[in-house]
């Protein structure tokens, strides 16, 4: 086969997927995911709050017009704190959590953040091995931090 009609299969390069910033009136399809994804979700006010927090960095993932993923983080000084990265059930495992992480990435290379932090839940396998494959690692747990009950792993990656 010439070289030039080998498909090419690069989930990364999806290019019906767009990342945007989150819009008041994408909250309740967000609020939707969230409730399906954490036994503690955030609420929908919450996430309104998100939209009027200066430092805060909101953007979702859409596909066909739909929310199949969003992303958002805190930029304060040269520290990034990732506080929720969710992509809906059936979209995960296809690469769309990376393009949010790589797409938030690149914002904290142009603000110049030196440093990234998150929690996860100490039993979330799928999200722990996630940000491995970023390369955050283990630098705490916090004992009970969940509902009192479970604990959770802090993780840091130097940019
Ligand atoms: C964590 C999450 C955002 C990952 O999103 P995703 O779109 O499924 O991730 P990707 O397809 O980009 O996966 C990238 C890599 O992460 C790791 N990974 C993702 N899901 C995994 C799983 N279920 N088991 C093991 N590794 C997994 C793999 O290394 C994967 O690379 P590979 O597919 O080449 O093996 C998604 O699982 C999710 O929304 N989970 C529920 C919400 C949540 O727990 N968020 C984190 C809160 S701290």
């Amino acid at each position: 086969m010439p070289k030039s009609i080998i498909p090419v299969v690069n989930r990364q390069k999806d290019t019906k997927i767009e990342i945007r910033r989150v819009r008041i009136d994408d909250i309740s399809a967000i609020a939707e995911i969230e409730k399906k994804s954490y036994p503690e979700p955030w609420s929908q006010n919450l996430f309104e709050r998100e939209l009027q927090i200066k430092f805060s960095n909101f953007f979702a993932a859409i596909k066909d017009c739909e929310i199949i993923g969003y992303v958002c983080f805190w930029t304060v000084s040269d520290e990034g704190q990732i506080t929720n990265i969710t992509v809906k059930e059936k979209f995960r495992r296809k690469g769309i959590g990376s393009r949010l992480m790589k797409y938030i990435m690149d914002i904290s290379y142009a603000k110049k953040i030196k440093k990234m932090f998150l929690e996860v839940r100490a039993q979330n396998y799928p999200a722990s091995k996630f940000y491995e494959k970023f390369g955050f690692k283990k630098i705490g747990l916090r004992k009970k931090y969940y509902s009192n009950t479970d604990d959770a792993v802090v993780m840091a990656k130097t940019l």
